[in-house]
């Protein structure tokens, strides 16, 4: 049986679709790589030493685990000499990292969550890695990139992707031309085509959220997830499963392989107030679902049109199949109004 590695696949984009420039290959096989190192720290766990926090906190102001930090210098590391960036910024740093002036510049801009689904680590479920992909605007020619720079809605990636480390590390990548996943050979060391095609199931009766903040949800989200959980004798007339993994990675990668809906709504007693960040975790993981078929929402506009006024922005998200997702939608604009 002849496979199709990562890297074939991204040549075959580049010479046949033609829709893979040269650098852009670069970045995402770099990304890759990492993500393979990344693999095998968090695989190693306690004999790595590499489990518990730091005493440090990032901007969020989360306890940062040691091996957010271990993943976010590692992915700067792998990025910082190739030649195909212009910045780079990650949910673990303040403001952004330059590319040092020792190395060329590229024009490309990388933003990831360096282990999402943090509070798993411990206790060995899925975390994983998401990244984005944007284009320096043309206005950073000659001067060096600011914050301002990334400031990008979800529309303008030009790719976007997560590693899963679970029981299996998988690559899930979309360049715009659908969504692949990848499977680590781990003696090999290579990443390997596992679909050519993700399209989601559509249909399913499946939700995930964090009840513990129902009294943090608006009516409209309420209404959504009372009447699910009232099943068969509810408005629905049909009984919905739930699942919450607490990583937004195994949360979405479920959802693209087997249907059902993904929330972490905004927090209604604090207006404005989210949990998720939109430029490493909601426009990623959007973009993505998108091309697989499924929707995203903010809970009244699609995620990736949602204007980007910070690098650590935080924004509500509620994505996966389409149907569920526009009744969410729906009782948003009923509940409002009414
Ligand atoms: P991170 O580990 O990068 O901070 O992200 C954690 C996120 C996301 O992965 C997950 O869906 C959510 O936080 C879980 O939040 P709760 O612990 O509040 O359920
Ligand atoms: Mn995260
Ligand atoms: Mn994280």
């Amino acid at each position: 049986m002849s496979r199709t590695t990562l890297t074939r696949f991204l040549i075959e984009q580049q010479r046949n679709a033609n829709v893979l420039p040269g650098e852009l290959r670069l970045l995402i096989e770099t990304v890759a790589r990492a993500c393979k190192t990344i693999s095998h720290a968090v695989s190693k766990g306690a004999l790595g030493e590499v489990l518990g926090s730091l005493d440090s906190e990032n901007v969020q102001g989360e306890i940062q685990k040691k091996l957010d930090v271990i993943a976010n210098e590692l992915l700067l590391d792998a990025n910082e000499w190739g030649g195909h960036l212009a910045a780079m910024a990650s949910e673990e740093m303040e403001t952004i990292h330059l590319i040092p002036n020792r190395y060329p510049k590229g024009e490309y801009l990388l933003l990831f969550d360096p282990i999402d689904g943090s509070s798993n680590i411990d206790v060995d479920l899925s975390v994983g890695t998401i990244f984005s992909v944007l284009k320096a605007p043309d206005a950073c020619a000659g001067r060096e990139v600011t914050e301002e720079d990334f400031l990008q809605d979800g529309r303008q990636q030009v790719a976007a992707g997560y590693a899963i480390y679970g029981p299996q590390s998988l690559l899930v990548l979309s360049v715009g031309t659908g969504v692949y996943e990848f499977t680590l050979d781990r003696e090999v060391g290579s990443w390997v085509m596992t679909d050519a095609d993700m399209q989601m199931p559509q249909g399913k009766c499946e939700f995930a959220i964090n009840m513990s903040n129902r009294r943090q949800w608006s009516p409209a989200i309420r209404r959504y997830v009372d009447e699910r959980v009232e099943g068969g004798a509810g408005p629905c007339g049909q009984d919905y499963n739930m699942r919450w993994t607490a990583s937004m990675v195994a949360d979405v990668h479920r959802i693209l392989k087997r249907g059902g809906i993904f929330m972490y709504p905004y927090d209604h007693r604090n207006p404005g107030k989210a949990k998720l960040r939109l430029m490493y975790e909601a426009n990623p993981m959007s973009y993505l679902i998108e091309q697989a078929g499924g929707a995203a929402t903010d809970g009244f506009i699609p995620l990736m049109d949602v204007p980007a006024t910070g690098l650590h922005q935080r924004v509500g998200v509620v994505l996966g199949d389409k149907a569920e997702v526009a009744a969410v939608v729906a009782y948003g604009k009923e509940m409002e109004t009414a």
